[in-house]
């Protein structure tokens, strides 16, 4: 990628580029929000592809300006970023972004520069940016023509979307449902690695435009089915119930058809590693952490396996039988339960550990500081696991972690 940008690329238009990079990112927000508010006026057949909820919460404004300022920064050296452009275009990927997409974006970029910045956007400006964030889409399409080929190519694989029949929908706690999915065509699967998630793409009666989320696989690889594990996202005062997750659980049943896209993302277990394995959760982060352990379970068995959950009681938490087999079949499976409000019944069972929340003396208690860290759950959660990990010196490398949303930033 660095040598296509030296070839492309004039000296004075990096130069350019790298100079504006900071009075780009103050005005990073206020340059996408009009950014966006231009695309789905010109082109509203996006809202096709985007969560219109993550525009709302502005998560997916900040993602994508940090990526274009990170982008543009290393722009005479854009290899230094690929394990970023990769992350991203596993999601590209899995929502079937295409070629034809770039240009779009690129020209609504600069005229939502234009329109922020005013008179300080000069020509020069203008074509510099113009120019770099043609490499920058280059070298995305790039990584993605490679993914889409690899998504297709593998055996039972697929490009775009596939017609999947739900084969069973169990409910696994008041909140998580599980569906098994299979192939309408009666093919094959692709195997995938633990970790990863697909896009389902449902047309909901009365909703305008057609909606796609993410889901982990929360089982192993290599069923003749995909199994995602779904919360649904109830209504509260102040917020709307979730489209996509309501949807699922009410309107979604044994023998119902969606669209799912193939197995992407790049959260995935090692599984050559012999370090011990700590997968910590928080409510329905779970779901890669248990297609994590079933395969370590199975693949590495002499593996030393920590599995942490933090749920808010046992009507809350998910998947348990599957935890229960995991730790009963296998004695390198360790588990460590968390509930913050324990009802009643969780405490005559004594189905928990530890009440209260994760802290970090507790963590470094149970689990080695030579480990090999995976985490999941909702953003504070995150946050405080991360924040724990740093204080036991565990290696930069050997964290590894997964946003239920746009990839945000876990420092404070
Ligand atoms: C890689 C990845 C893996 C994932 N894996 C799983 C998984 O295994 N299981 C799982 O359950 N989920 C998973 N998710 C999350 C999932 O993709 C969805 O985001 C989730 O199901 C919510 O979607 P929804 O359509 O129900 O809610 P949306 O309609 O998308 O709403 C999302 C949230 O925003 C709130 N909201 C919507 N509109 C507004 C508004 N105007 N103001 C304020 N708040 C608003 C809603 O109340 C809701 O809480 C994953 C996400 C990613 C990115
Ligand atoms: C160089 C150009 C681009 C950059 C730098 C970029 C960057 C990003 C980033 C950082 C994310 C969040 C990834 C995450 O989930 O962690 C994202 C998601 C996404 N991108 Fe792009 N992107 C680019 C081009 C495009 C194009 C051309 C399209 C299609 C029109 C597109 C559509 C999307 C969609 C639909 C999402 C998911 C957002 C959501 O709905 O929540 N992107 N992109």
């Amino acid at each position: 990628m660095a040598t296509q940008t030296a070839e492309r690329l004039d000296q004075q238009t990096i130069d350019t580029v790298k100079s504006t990079v900071p009075v780009l990112a103050e005005h990073g927000e206020a340059i996408t929000k009009r950014f966006y508010q231009l695309l789905f006026e010109n082109h509203p057949e996006l809202k096709n592809i985007f969560n219109m909820a993550n525009q709302k919460k502005g998560r997916q404004q900040q993602a994508l300006a940090n990526a274009v300022y990170a982008a543009a920064q290393y722009i005479d050296n854009l290899g230094a970023i690929l394990p970023a452009v990769k992350q991203i275009a596993h999601k590209h990927r899995s929502l079937n972004i295409k070629a034809e997409h770039y240009p779009i974006v690129g020209e609504h970029l600069l005229l939502a520069i234009k329109d922020v910045l005013g008179d300080a956007a000069t020509d020069d400006i203008i074509e510099a940016w113009g120019k770099a964030y043609g490499v920058i889409a280059d070298a995305f399409i790039s990584v993605e023509a490679d993914m889409y080929k690899e998504a297709s190519e593998q055996t039972g694989g697929w490009i775009d979307y596939r017609s999947f029949k739900v084969a069973g929908k169990v409910k696994e706690s008041e909140v998580i449902t599980s569906f098994y999915l299979k192939p309408v065509d009666g093919g094959k699967l692709p195997t995938f690695q633990p970790g990863q998630y697909i896009t389902v793409k449902l047309d909901i009666p009365g909703e305008k435009y057609t909606q796609l989320r993410q889901y982990s696989l929360s089982d192993s690889p290599g069923n003749d089915y995909f199994r995602i594990s779904v919360k649904r996202e109830d209504e509260t005062p102040d917020k709307p119930a979730g489209k996509v997750s309501s949807y699922l659980h009410q309107n979604i049943g044994e023998g119902d058809v969606i669209e799912v896209s193939a197995p992407a993302g790049d959260f995935v277990l090692e599984t050559d590693s012999k370090k011990p394995l700590i997968l910590i959760s928080g409510g329905v982060g779970l779901t890669p952490m248990m297609s994590m352990l079933k395969t370590a379970a199975a693949v590495t068995p002499d593996r030393e396996v920590h599995f942490i959950h933090a749920a808010i009681n046992g009507t809350m938490h998910g998947l348990k039988d599957d935890l229960k087999e995991m730790a009963q079949t296998n004695s390198n499976v360790h588990t460590h339960i968390i509930y913050d409000s324990p009802t009643e019944e969780d405490i005559k069972l004594q189905s928990f550990d530890k009440e209260g929340y994760i802290e970090g003396p507790w963590l470094t208690s149970i689990a080695p500081e030579e480990g090999d860290y995976y985490f999941c759950g909702p953003e504070g959660f995150m946050k405080a696991v991360n924040s724990f990990l740093k204080e036991m010196n565990v290696p930069e490398e050997n964290i590894h972690f997964e946003f239920f949303g746009p990839k945000g930033s876990l420092e404070d």
